[in-house]
């Protein structure tokens, strides 16, 4: 049996950020009460007896009740890193300590940014001084384990992370703003934007973190599971429960409704998504050469002439028996993708 991973959709939010292009509602708060109950069934059902890691996100998980938490953490199995997303508008001493009580062992605190101009333009509701308080609060209610989320290009202002961040900090997500159709943001030039993220990796290296993945990164033994999971379809599968939830299971993908009317009334059906071993294969390539430890090289059996290629202009290394991306092939990661799917 491969290894299982839960993913859990917690819907909701105070406010919706102006960025984000998420299924998730700042509207509907007075459903959270069916949610979770709509949530819990579709758990029940499952009868999952064992998993390795659990992710809860969202929307803002850090919304619910302890109560409605508790009763969520009733029909889950045990596993050994459970991660909940919070915002740091919306975590309390009282919640952070009910969590951990509950088993959760990783915290990961939206923060975005630590300029408040940049926080004000992304139509957050919190500043940078309180990100920094809620990180600290997570550390003093015991969680060992803390990611903070990161969005950089979003002006062409130079990053900043306060050094004092590091004290309590273990793993960093740090992605490009994405501009979905119709969100009021304008790109940054890409000279602009690809000098942001070489000094956040800078920043990041210096104070001891490594990349494992185009966004990702971790101190020593703290990389996220959870994500890696999702990161090796080949020897890892994840089953998602709540509104849009995906699962990968059996080789197959699947992924619950977007209509949160239609969940909540427990009739929903699953969509099945219907997987070749070729898509299987492509997605392997893709996802795993997001991450440092990059691909099998049995993958690219019919591609040797493009692995030779890209070897030659030194994008991509081969290392016991797996072909990656070199630092400086991550710049291109999408081109060398096309290339070998
Ligand atoms: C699903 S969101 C949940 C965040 C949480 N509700 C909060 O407010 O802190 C998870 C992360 O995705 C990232 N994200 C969301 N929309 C994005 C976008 N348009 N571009 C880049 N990153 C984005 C943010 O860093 C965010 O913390």
């Amino acid at each position: 049996m491969k290894p299982l991973s839960i993913y859990i959709h917690i819907p909701f939010c105070k406010h919706k950020c102006a960025y984000c292009d998420f299924v998730s509602f700042d509207n509907r708060t007075d459903k959270t009460s069916g949610y979770v109950d709509a949530l819990c069934a579709e758990i029940k059902d499952a009868g999952i007896k064992t998993a390795e890691t659990i992710f809860i996100g969202g929307g803002t998980p850090s919304l619910l009740t302890n109560t409605q938490m508790s009763k969520i953490f009733t029909y889950l199995p045990k596993a050994s890193e459970i991660t909940v997303e919070a915002n740091p508008n919306s975590v309390t001493a009282a919640k952070l300590r009910h969590w951990f009580s509950l088993g959760i062992n990783r915290i990961s605190i939206g923060v975005q940014s630590f300029n408040d101009e940049v926080l004000k333009t992304l139509g957050r509701t919190h500043t940078a001084e309180q990100a920094l308080k809620s990180i600290k609060l997570a550390c003093e209610c015991g969680f060992r384990n803390i990611n903070i989320d990161l969005i950089h290009s979003v002006t062409t202002k130079p990053v900043q992370i306060p050094s004092e961040v590091f004290k309590y900090i273990t793993h960093v997500s740090a992605y490009c703003l994405i501009i979905e159709q119709g969100k009021p943001f304008k790109p940054i030039p890409e000279s602009a934007s690809l000098d942001q993220q070489k000094q956040i990796e800078l920043i990041l290296a210096i104070n001891g973190f490594e990349k494992y993945e185009v966004s990702n990164f971790a101190r020593k033994g703290f990389q996220c599971r959870h994500n890696l999971a999702y990161w090796q379809p080949q020897t890892h599968e994840y089953i998602g429960f709540g509104l849009a939830a995906h699962s990968f299971i059996n080789g197959k993908r699947i992924s619950n409704t977007e209509n949160l009317d239609a969940y909540l009334s427990l009739r929903a059906e699953r969509n099945n998504l219907p997987r070749t071993p070729g898509d299987l294969s492509a997605e392997t390539i893709m996802l795993g050469l997001r991450t440092t430890r990059g691909v099998e090289v049995e993958y690219f059996k019919n591609k040797s002439a493009e692995i030779k290629f890209l070897k030659e202009l030194k994008l991509v290394t081969e290392c016991d028996g797996r072909i990656a991306a070199t630092s400086k092939g991550f710049y291109v990661l999408n081109l060398i993708i096309e290339k070998l799917t």
